[in-house]
């Protein structure tokens, strides 16, 4: 399933670069010192040039399972909300509750700043070495979640953003409400 639907909020899957995405705001899979890096960390930074570095300086970091705001500069995105997901160290380091907190306070900003329109990357399953299958069930069940309990949010829709076919299957098992290896 490549889509689903909560309330007046459509979910739906992207597979390509998330620094394509012409949305209010993308959503940066970030270090807590904000200063750039790989991945889509360093993705986004080449394409929203170097105001967005002198931005993010000014932040002062940004804690694991958190999330801050910043402009999109030369990115199509209006705005970036960088979050901090977990380095996975095996599962009992709350890594399930700091993911899950990446989703809802990155929510929570595009609630507050009235966006309606968001495109997440996978936070945590590159570097960070979160098993993608259960990043994914996270992902969709924590947003699903949220939209279910603010009913008036005014977001539009919602891509998972999936640089490659493993995310992209994982996002799709998990909006379709699948399991793990569910047939
Ligand atoms: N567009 C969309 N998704 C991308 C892109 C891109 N241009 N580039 C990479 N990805 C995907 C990866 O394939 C992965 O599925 O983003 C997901 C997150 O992977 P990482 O970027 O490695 O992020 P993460 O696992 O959260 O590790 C964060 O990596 O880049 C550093 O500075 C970053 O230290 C931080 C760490």
């Amino acid at each position: 399933m490549e889509k689903a639907v909560i309330n007046q909020t459509e979910l739906a899957i992207y597979q390509g670069d998330i620094t394509d995405c012409a949305v209010d705001a993308i959503v940066n899979a970030a270090n807590r010192s904000l200063l750039g890096g790989g991945g889509v960390d360093g993705a986004i930074h080449r394409a929203a040039g170097p105001q967005l570095l002198a931005e993010c300086r000014t932040l002062g970091g940004c804690q694991t399972g958190e999330a801050k705001l910043t402009k999109g500069y030369c990115l199509p995105a209006a705005h970036v909300i960088h979050t901090v997901g977990p380095v996975w160290q095996g599962g009992n380091h709350q890594e399930a509750q700091l993911l899950a907190s990446c989703y809802r306070r990155t929510l929570a900003i595009a609630d507050a700043e009235n966006f309606r329109t968001l495109a997440f990357s996978a936070i945590s399953t590159g570097v960070y070495g979160y098993p993608i299958a259960e990043a994914a069930q996270i992902a969709v069940r924590t947003v699903k979640e949220y939209l279910i309990a603010h009913p008036d949010v005014p977001l539009r829709k919602i891509w998972f953003v999936c640089y490659d076919n493993t995310v992209a299957e994982a996002y799709s098992q998990a909006l379709e409400n699948k399991q793990q290896g569910d047939k």
